[in-house]
């Protein structure tokens, strides 16, 4: 019985999702719940679209990340969304964005939390989570994510709970809730090694800002993955191999430090490699699980991981319920303000591998824009990983869309995460270890070891022409986005 579910006393407050959906009022904030597809309010916030469509109306959406079910895209569609953070990655509010329609801002995901905490962005008016069970001391039972649920549901004046019957009750025990408060009276969180369970099973909320309780059955929508190929698999294997050098060099320990990894399919194919790598006792501490975690957990070759979220394919996602007392005690999710600490990431010594859009001669990487003005997805948790890991790595292949596309370019368009962020840029090519280097070092390093064939002399020649220039970081201005500008003209980026 769904009922089961809701404590008595909440009972009386359940209502459809039309009903709910008009509670949701022209020009409010909304915080709402999902993370990379998993735990979004999909109920509600499809019957909100539907409103829109007759009877428009422009909120400011807030969630954990992207939501599933193409609910951006519903939104965005029914021209529902004035303001949007913080990450997404739906092609319709993609195409919005972009027109300027839709204001997006993109902050780390680890510090979205904390902006409105201080009051730096406007109030949430109402808060629209999902979860599996609200008990009768008003804690609730939280899903597949949890993201920003907790600032969300303890700043809005009212809630909206939307039950997700399908979710086993069984999944309680898979969350770490807990709450740092803001500086200057912060807490330290105490998160000593990757499994270290800091919080509560349950998610606390104030039971009289409850306005309306929806019940739901609809799963989470699934991520879509395309199998590991020569490239992505040459990346792996490039990295395997530095990591068992590192180790061999007394730099990093046997099963390495926690690791995390960015979305995408790239990141999956890649972290799939440590499948077959000599690592035993692995552990996560990261943003997002995916279907290459979950493997690594059945083989026995990773023995915990942390998260904040599931971005995983439909046969993953039933794997993970049919079998969770196989899971239980090996998996936690945590609000991304935890899950994404730079205080944790620094503390543990996480590595970190994140994917990028592209990356420069010297080390700068662009994660989010496609010719230096379309936003793609967004930062996501990137840079939180990125500034505060003990080795931060991207990846991404040298080439692609039949070599048109150099992945290694003379200047990003973009900078997601800079220069000084940065450690290690890995290709299909090879791995370019930048650690203690200066700019002119780096450059022929990622010029050598990253660049595809087809590029590596028309890159030596800028950087060559460049160094004629002088300076400590060799530029040509006038010819750093030539590249960019041949591929807009021509269609590729080669001359
Ligand atoms: N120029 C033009 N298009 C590019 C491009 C470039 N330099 N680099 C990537 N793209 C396009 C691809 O062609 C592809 O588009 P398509 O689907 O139309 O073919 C799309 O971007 C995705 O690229 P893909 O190669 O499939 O990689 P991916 O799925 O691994 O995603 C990112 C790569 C960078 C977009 C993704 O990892 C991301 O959004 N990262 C930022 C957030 C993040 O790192 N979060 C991690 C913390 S958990």
């Amino acid at each position: 019985m769904a009922q089961d579910r809701i404590a008595e006393r909440f009972r009386s407050k359940i209502i459809s999702a039309e009903q709910a959906a008009e509670l949701i009022k022209d020009g409010m904030v909304v915080g709402a719940s999902g993370f990379t597809k998993a735990g979004d309010a999909k109920a509600t916030l499809k019957a909100l679209a539907e409103k829109a469509k007759k009877n428009p109306l422009k909120i400011n959406l807030m969630t954990g990340a992207s939501l599933g079910h193409n609910l951006d895209g519903l939104l965005a569609e029914a021209g529902a969304i004035a303001r949007r953070m913080p990450f997404q990655s739906d092609a319709t509010l993609r195409k919005k964005i972009n027109t300027g329609e839709v204001m997006f801002t993109d902050p780390h995901l680890g510090e979205t939390a904390e902006l409105l905490a201080y009051g730096f962005l406007p109030a949430v008016d109402i808060a629209v989570i999902e979860v599996a069970a609200i008990y009768d001391d008003g804690s609730v039972l939280p899903t597949t994510s949890i993201g920003n649920n907790l600032t969300y549901a303890r700043h809005a004046k009212e809630i909206i709970l939307e039950v997700n019957t399908t979710i086993p009750l069984e999944i309680r025990g898979f969350h770490d809730i807990f709450a740092t408060g803001i500086s200057p009276q912060r807490s330290i969180i105490p998160v000593t090694e990757a499994s270290t369970r800091i919080g509560t099973e349950t998610m606390p909320i104030d039971p009289l800002k409850v306005v309306g309780v929806v019940l739901s059955d609809i799963k989470d929508s699934p991520v879509d993955l395309s199998a590991v190929d020569d490239k992505t698999q040459a990346i792996s294997n490039h990295l395997m191999e530095f990591f068992n050098y590192e180790v061999k060099k007394g730099r990093l320990t046997a099963n390495l430090p926690p690791l995390q990894t960015g979305i995408g399919n790239i990141a999956n194919a890649v972290f799939s490699g440590f499948q077959k790598g000599p690592f035993e006792n692995l552990k996560m501490y990261s943003e997002v699980l995916q279907d290459s975690t979950f493997d690594l957990i059945d083989t026995g070759k990773m023995a915990f991981a942390s998260a904040c979220s599931f971005a995983v394919t439909e046969a993953c996602y039933e794997r993970f319920f049919n079998n969770l007392d196989h899971y239980r005690g090996k998996i936690l999710l945590r609000p991304e303000k935890i899950s994404n600490s730079p205080e944790v990431i620094r503390r543990l010594g996480v590595i970190a591998i994140n994917t990028a859009i592209e990356f420069d001669l010297y080390g700068n990487v662009n994660s989010t824009h496609i010719g230096g003005n379309k936003m793609m997805n967004g930062i996501g948790g990137s840079g939180d990983f990125a500034r505060n890991s003990y080795l931060s790595i991207f990846v991404t292949q040298s080439a692609s869309k039949n070599n048109s596309i150099s992945h290694v370019v003379p200047m990003v368009t973009h900078v997601d995460s800079n220069e000084h962020d940065v450690d290690i840029l890995v290709t299909d090519q090879g791995l370019a270890d930048l650690r203690g280097l200066a700019p002119r070092e780096r450059a022929l390093r990622v010029i050598e070891n990253c660049c595809h064939p087809e590029y590596r002399d028309q890159l030596k020649s800028y950087y060559k022409d460049a160094v004629a220039r002088g300076g400590h970081t060799p530029h040509i201005i006038e010819r750093a986005f030539s590249w960019h500008q041949n591929f807009n003209e021509r269609g590729t980026m080669k001359f």
